[in-house]
């Protein structure tokens, strides 16, 4: 189905791109290199410099991305990572995969990790703390640092959602001992498929993961110093991302803006819960806009009939997967954020005129809610 306003746009995305895109990719496949030249050793060099950290080293994807840290934060059997129940599988598969058990606590109404959650499930087991910067918002760093220094635990960033958001003058990625970001296609930074990054400032979690993404062989002596992965960013994509690292800042104010459209536009409406969490030291980068209703059923089914395009992230808590095979963690405000969430179109693309029109539409859809309420309430 085509919608008149799309969640995102990557035919236009590509439209308004195509001659630098087209170069970066021609040359590098001109010059024949497609595994671990370097266009990947540019885009590293300026993915962590943009982060504000020492090294950046390029995966397959922000899973891979988890994995490693992990790995090299020394995670693995019997020990507990704690981590958010409001978040993608990904996050958790990465702690279930080094035979850590995942301990799932709950978040504040910002949609990130409650720092006092936190600090109760704390146990002696436990080994790291994996907070989700979600939808382009950092988590309450200063707080969750000053925990985990005071324990002794390691952090690790999930900044899948989160490349360009900071906190106090710092960006999302440069706090923990490692950050975790993902360039899947409709992530502020896009790229062709499956992609992904570690940030770090600690030489060794950068050695690790390089090792790790290429089956543990060291490239310079061609020795192998543990079972690795085939895990690695393809040149053809860092040549991409690169060119397109250089959009980033300009695509996160065009966000900004639009974010700000919506707040003037919906601001306050019917039960409608906003995402703009006012305090000092934020700077969001509107990864997803995502509002809140106890109506959002009805109103993802009004949008869809106007042509009007909306994701749900995500319609039931992770544990009802019962594959995944997690217990029960009792997480209330995560279960009634999978019931009242829904996120409306946000990219580089969206302009202001779709802005105009998924606002008025919201808003017809309250006023026609309320005018039902009162004519059943007078008959
Ligand atoms: C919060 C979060 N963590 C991890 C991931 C996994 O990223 P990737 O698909 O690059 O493995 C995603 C992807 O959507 C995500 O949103």
């Amino acid at each position: 189905m085509s919608y008149r306003v799309p969640f995102v746009n990557p035919s236009e995305h590509y439209r308004r791109l195509k001659a630098e895109i087209d170069c970066a990719i021609t040359d590098t496949l001109a010059k024949g290199d497609l595994v671990l030249r370097q266009q990947l050793r540019d885009f590293e060099e300026h993915l962590a410099e943009f982060v504000g950290v020492k090294y950046a080293v390029g995966v397959n994807s922000c899973y891979h991305a988890l994995h490693f840290s992990l790995l090299a934060a020394g995670v693995g059997p019997g020990d507990e990572v704690i981590t958010v129940g409001h978040t993608f599988a990904a996050t958790v598969s990465a702690i279930v995969h080094t035979g850590a058990r995942p301990v799932l606590v709950d978040v504040r109404d910002d949609y990130n990790m409650d720092p006092e959650k936190l600090v109760a499930s704390i146990t002696p087991r436990t080994k790291a703390i994996l907070p989700v910067h979600l939808n382009g918002r950092v988590c309450n760093m200063g707080r969750i640092l000053e925990i985990a220094q005071k324990r002794g635990l390691a952090v690790i960033e999930d900044a899948a959602q989160a490349l360009g958001a900071s906190f106090g003058g710092k960006q999302a990625g440069s706090f923990g001992l490692a950050g975790c970001f993902s360039f899947y296609p409709f992530k502020s930074l896009g790229g062709l498929g499956d992609g992904g990054a570690v940030t770090t400032n600690d030489a060794e979690v950068a050695r690790l993961a390089t090792l790790l993404r290429f089956n543990g062989e060291d490239r310079q002596t061609g020795e192998f110093h543990y079972h690795g992965y085939t895990a690695l960013l393809d040149n053809v994509q860092a040549a991409v991302l690169d060119v397109k690292l250089r959009h980033l800042p300009s695509w996160i104010e065009h966000r900004r803006k639009i974010a700000d459209l919506y707040r003037e536009g919906l601001e306050p409406y019917g039960d409608l819960r906003l995402p703009h969490f006012f305090a000092e030291g934020y700077f969001d980068s509107f990864q997803n806009y995502v509002i809140r209703t106890r109506r959002r059923d009805e109103l993802r089914q009004f949008l869809k009939e106007q042509s009007v395009e909306t994701l749900i992230h995500w319609p039931k808590p992770m544990w009802e997967h019962r594959g995944l095979g997690l217990g029960n963690p009792d997480l209330p405000e995560t279960e009634s954020i999978c019931k009242e969430v829904i996120s409306l179109p946000m990219s580089a693309e969206t302009t202001p005129q779709d802005v105009e029109i998924i606002v008025s539409r919201v808003r017809d859809f309250f006023a026609s809610r309320e005018m039902l309420a009162r004519t059943i309430a007078t008959s």
